[in-house]
């Protein structure tokens, strides 16, 4: 008997099985642990069915015979990207070993064969015109995935990491955050126009995800051309990372109001760098720029902004790095209120703050950075 509920849950462990892999190595215990049950997942249904295929019709998916209908933006993603590469339809067949399946994951979250030359036994996928015949898409062409996959895996697996550090859980969400500013840092050395690929990922449902992978991106990037060592710069992708993290404790009715917010409810989002820094005290980053980071955040270099700060000390230079990017990233982005700005408009307004509003030095330094990567990516 076919089991609608059981095989939908083959297609939404698959897309989490991708996302995972696209951040975390093979051997990661959330990587294994998603493919042990996929794989089991997998091995019931091709045990009944013999063939399980899973199809792209229209804008859905459908899975044997059902079309799934509820989707959501990581489903989508993986539609969009699956449909760009002719991957209509991907059928796994009775035999699957865990080995295949973990190369055929790996090959789907990055694009990327794993070299070995090894065919594909019990796995073929084809456009939906080769449903039924025998010759599947030849495996193995060299075009790859989007890597963007990488980035819209790491805006899911770090919702579970900002929440569970701002309900007070430092130690493994700590090291998961570093894994994602690893990601992010092989993926700046990978492509230079990854920042590019980022800030065009505006579709996430939740704004801060994106937003906190966008700010970490520009703030390495920054910070590598000015030479910090590889050690530092980790650090300083975390600090990055985890700037709006006091957003967590901000209501929800603010944070998505449609309008601008009126002034009581600002007063109560400008609280979200103290309530951040308070978070990350209590957790153990083993640094303190995390705190420094998203405690000054919104501290201009002239000394306004918020939270008002009394001492002559100039914030500190990461703090700096991370209020200009967070400001043009905020500029470019879709927001309930108003639609995302080009490039050259955001730059044009950034400009006139020079010197007032952002460090001079380190505000060219962002824009050669920015100007670099867009000539990398050929826009
Ligand atoms: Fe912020
Ligand atoms: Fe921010």
């Amino acid at each position: 008997m076919k089991d609608k509920a059981s095989l939908f849950a083959v297609l939404l462990d698959l897309v989490q099985s991708i996302q995972a892999a696209a951040i975390y190595p093979e051997q990661h215990p959330r990587v294994q642990a998603l493919l042990n049950r996929l794989f089991v997942r997998i091995g019931q249904a091709t045990g009944a069915l013999g063939t399980l295929h899973l199809g792209i019709i229209g804008d859905h998916f459908v899975v044997d015979e059902f079309p799934f209908l509820e989707m959501n933006p990581a489903l989508t993603k993986l539609l969009r990207d699956l449909r760009e590469k002719g991957m209509e339809k991907i059928s796994f067949r009775d035999g699957l070993t865990p080995g295949e399946l973990n190369r055929f994951i790996s090959f789907l979250a990055t694009g990327t064969e794993d070299g070995s030359g090894r065919k594909w036994e019990c796995i073929s996928y084809g456009t939906i015109q080769t449903i039924g015949a025998a010759e599947p898409l030849p495996v193995g062409s060299s075009e790859t995935l989007p890597r963007s996959h990488l980035l819209f895996g790491a805006a899911d697996i770090l919702k579970s990491i900002l929440t569970a550090l701002a309900g007070g859980g430092g130690g493994k969400p700590v090291t998961e955050g570093r894994d994602i500013v690893r990601s992010v840092m092989k993926g700046l050395r990978e492509d230079a126009s990854l920042i590019h690929r980022l800030l065009q990922l505006t579709q996430h449902d939740d704004y801060t995800l994106t937003h906190s992978l966008n700010v970490c991106a520009i703030v390495v990037a920054q910070a590598s051309t000015l030479g910090f060592p590889e050690e530092r710069l980790q650090e300083i992708g975390l600090a990055a990372l985890l700037h709006d993290i006091g957003k967590e404790r901000i209501p929800a009715e603010i944070l998505q109001k449609p309008g601008r917010i009126d002034a009581e409810e600002f007063a109560r989002m400008a609280e979200h760098p103290a309530l951040g820094a308070n978070i990350l005290r209590k957790i153990d980053c083993n640094s303190d720029l995390p705190v420094i980071v998203c405690f000054e955040h919104h501290v201009r270099y002239d000394r306004s902004g918020y939270p008002k700060v009394s001492c002559r000390e100039p914030q500190h230079v990461v703090s700096r790095m991370t209020q200009i990017a967070d400001v043009y990233d905020a500029l470019r982005t879709n927001r309930p209120y108003r639609k995302g700005m080009e490039m050259d408009t955001a730059l044009s307004i950034m400009e006139k703050g020079k010197g007032t509003e952002f460090d001079p030095v380190f505000y060219e330094n962002f824009l050669r950075t920015l100007l670099a990567g867009q000539a990398d990516a050929g826009t």
